[in-house]
């Protein structure tokens, strides 16, 4: 078998409804994995999974019950989690992401806190005891932000939020590399979606293509290709990573 196929695995994708999470779970799936593509809305995971060829999975990681409840339910029904992609993030709030560093309430911190950062620590704290009794490994890839390694103006709670995932996949990839279990952070830069790309005037996509040197936006394949060959046996080797995916803006 390829290296490249993840025949034979077990992949839970959040926020798979749309954008990024959705072509990392269509990827996946593409490479064989068995893909549960999960939503906070049954009927949006339902939709997406269908467009997929794939199950379908509902979870909010803002709550430590739901999160509870889908892996019990994840394992019961495909017995086992091999790979997770934590993608799920807070909604774009313009009116807290202009905000100066100083003004920033205690409220817009946490809230994207307990989506981006809390809901990555939830879900993962749920899935690795399947990958420790399991005995075969497992891959936890979590989507942060090139923000998280070299700084931005704006939007600090999406900041704060990103660098915790940054050292959270450090701590497993330590903790749990003698459980074969390997940990990545991708660092996207500018992103396609309609969260973004899709939101945009055209001035202000034009400036944001010129951030990098490849002077354009990516596109959301790119980033669930990078994602498919991390989770595959190609990258066995290598964990604790951050892979920035941004066209050349932010170098390491
Ligand atoms: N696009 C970019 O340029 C870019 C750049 C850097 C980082 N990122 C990161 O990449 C990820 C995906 O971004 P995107 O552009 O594809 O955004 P998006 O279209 O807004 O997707 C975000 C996803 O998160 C899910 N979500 C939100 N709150 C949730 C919760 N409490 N529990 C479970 N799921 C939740 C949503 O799913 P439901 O509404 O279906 O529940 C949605 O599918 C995010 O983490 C984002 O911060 C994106």
């Amino acid at each position: 078998m390829s290296s490249l196929s993840l025949k034979g695995r077990v992949a839970v994708v959040t926020g798979a409804t749309r954008g990024i999470g959705f072509e990392v779970a269509s990827e996946l799936a593409a490479r064989g994995a068995s893909v549960i593509a999960c939503s906070r809305d049954i009927k949006s995971a339902q939709a997406a999974a269908k467009k997929i060829g794939c199950a379908a999975g509902q979870v909010d990681v803002s709550e430590a019950a739901s999160v509870r409840d889908f892996v019990r339910g994840a394992k019961k029904e495909h017995g086992r989690i091999d790979i997770l992609v934590n993608n799920a993030g807070y909604p774009f709030a313009p009116a807290t992401w202009y905000k100066k560093f100083h003004d920033v309430t205690d409220d817009e911190v946490d809230a994207v806190i307990d989506v981006d950062l809390k809901g990555t620590f939830r879900l993962t704290r749920a899935v690795l005891p399947v990958m420790v009794q399991g005995g075969r490994g497992g891959v936890i890839i979590s989507i942060s932000s090139t923000p998280a390694v070299a700084g931005h103006t704006e939007g600090a709670p999406y900041t704060l939020a990103k660098a915790g995932i940054v050292a959270m996949t450090k701590h497993i990839a330590l903790e749990y590399g003698p459980d074969n279990i390997r940990a990545y952070t991708l660092a996207l830069g500018n992103i396609a979606t309609d969260a973004t790309y899709g939101a945009m005037g055209e001035k202000e996509r034009k400036a944001a293509a010129q951030e990098n040197a490849m002077k354009r936006w990516g596109r959301p394949r790119e980033v669930a290709r990078v994602a498919a060959s991390l989770a595959g046996d190609d990258f066995s080797f290598a964990t604790g990573n951050t892979i920035v995916i941004d066209g050349g803006a932010v170098l390491l």
